[in-house]
């Protein structure tokens, strides 16, 4: 008996189906889970009976398949009770419903109250899967703990040739292999997981510098990026205290997430957060604030003359954390730059007294940044620089964190050693 056999013996497997060409392979795959003496349920979604019939699964798995029209129970005991989630093909559509925590059918309805991480395997038309939605869908997907197999390169049904086929059932099986191996450990699984144990705060969005109770100063920060940051920490392990300007995203799961308005209530925030392993500052905090903010709405003078508002400048947070008793290990601040990237976030960099920067050049190109998806970034240490390529935000937020996971990793060798 190999070893594949050996730690898929009696595990049981819950396969998700759903529209594609590539559902004809999904079968095969049943036949070697089956062989490997796993038990299979299969939920098939409407799209999936488009392509493999309920009754051929159904032979397949030796049990009954669950579909929308069959199924009546609780959901939630079909996740439960399965060892390891495998989602073969996985189409755009379904990448797009869980990224999003859609929960309108089965499958979607059974993957959002799942308890444990799945394998993806998707499957669709080359366009679909390079276009920057199913990318950024992918991204967030794997901050939650996802493992996506392939797609592979290779002729499509379409008559089209690219990336997007199924991995093969043989590769897919690896996959699922290694992962029920890993989580002989827990789903989720802190042990496994690179920065348990680590502390970090992460700051995002704007603040908002009241004028009067009506007015305020701010800007157009969407706290996109700082958000995904904080998920990806806490995704790779790390407990995370987020701190965030008015956004009107949803709060990150398993973050604590605290809400703030101004620049003065945001480093009360991250002092009280002290001390931390990690701090990435993120926020778009505003330069400056009113010097005195008025308890009336600011009456138009009759003349028209617009009111003198002298403004006071704002803690600096990062060059605050940075020189901190308790400084974080490691401090990560942003730089916008116009001109001269590197050597400007550099110049911040040292100013500041933080360890990295991540820097974007603005205004030169008709990137915008502020509450796009994608950036383009560069990580600039004390001795490198490197361009990451344009990406989505969630892609930098998952490399980021892994970049910090290497560090704590390579500090804690040095550490041991001497
Ligand atoms: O000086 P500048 O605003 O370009 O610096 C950007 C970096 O500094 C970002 O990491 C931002 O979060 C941080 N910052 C801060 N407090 C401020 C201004 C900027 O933490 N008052």
């Amino acid at each position: 008996m190999n070893t594949m056999t050996q730690t898929l013996e009696n595990k049981s497997i819950l396969l998700v189906i759903s529209g594609g060409i590539a559902a004809y392979k999904s079968l095969e795959l049943i036949r070697l889970l089956k062989k490997a003496g796993c038990t299979v349920r299969c939920i098939l979604t409407k799209g999936g009976q488009q392509f493999v019939t309920p009754l051929s699964v159904s032979a397949l798995c030796e049990h009954e398949v669950l579909t929308e029209d069959t199924y009546k129970m609780d959901h939630i005991h079909l996740s439960r009770a399965a060892d390891a989630i495998l989602i073969a093909p996985a189409s755009a559509d379904l990448l797009a419903k869980m990224a999003n925590g859609l929960a309108d059918d089965l499958a979607t309805a059974t993957l959002l109250a799942s308890d444990k991480p799945a394998l993806i395997a998707p499957a669709m038309n080359h366009k679909m899967w390079s276009h920057p939605a199913t990318q950024t869908n992918i991204e967030k997907l794997k901050s939650y703990g996802h493992q996506i197999i392939g797609p592979e390169e290779g002729d499509m049904a379409c008559g089209e040739h690219g990336i997007g086929r199924m991995s093969e059932p043989s590769e897919i099986l690896r996959g699922i292999e290694e992962q029920i191996h890993r989580s002989s450990l827990p789903p989720f699984l802190p042990s496994s997981l690179p920065l348990q144990g680590r502390t970090a705060l992460v700051t995002s969005g704007p603040t908002y510098e009241p004028l009067d109770p009506v007015r305020f100063i701010g800007n157009r920060s969407s706290g996109k990026q700082g958000h995904a940051i904080a998920a990806a920490l806490a995704a790779h392990g790390a407990s995370v205290t987020l701190i965030t300007g008015p956004v009107t995203l949803p709060d990150p799961a398993g973050v604590t997430t605290i809400h703030v308005e101004t620049a003065a209530e945001m480093l009360t925030a991250c002092e009280k957060a002290l001390p931390v392993d990690i701090a990435v500052c993120a926020a778009a905090v505003a330069d400056w604030s009113p010097a005195e903010q008025q308890d009336h709405k600011i009456k138009k003078r009759k003349r028209g003359n617009p009111p003198d508002i002298a403004l006071k400048e704002n803690p600096d947070i990062l060059k605050i954390l940075s020189n901190h008793k308790n400084r974080p290990a490691l401090v990560v601040g942003f730089a916008a730059e116009t001109k001269n990237l590197i050597e400007n976030a550099n110049e911040k960099r040292t100013r500041k007294n933080c360890d990295w920067i991540l820097a974007n050049i603005v205004g030169q190109t008709t990137q915008k940044t502020f509450g796009e998806d994608r950036n383009h970034v560069y990580l600039i240490t004390a001795s490198t620089n490197e361009d990451w390529q344009p990406m989505s935000k969630h892609a930098i937020a998952t490399r980021l964190t892994e970049e910090i996971a290497n560090y704590f990793e390579t500090k804690a060798i040095q550490d041991a050693a001497e």
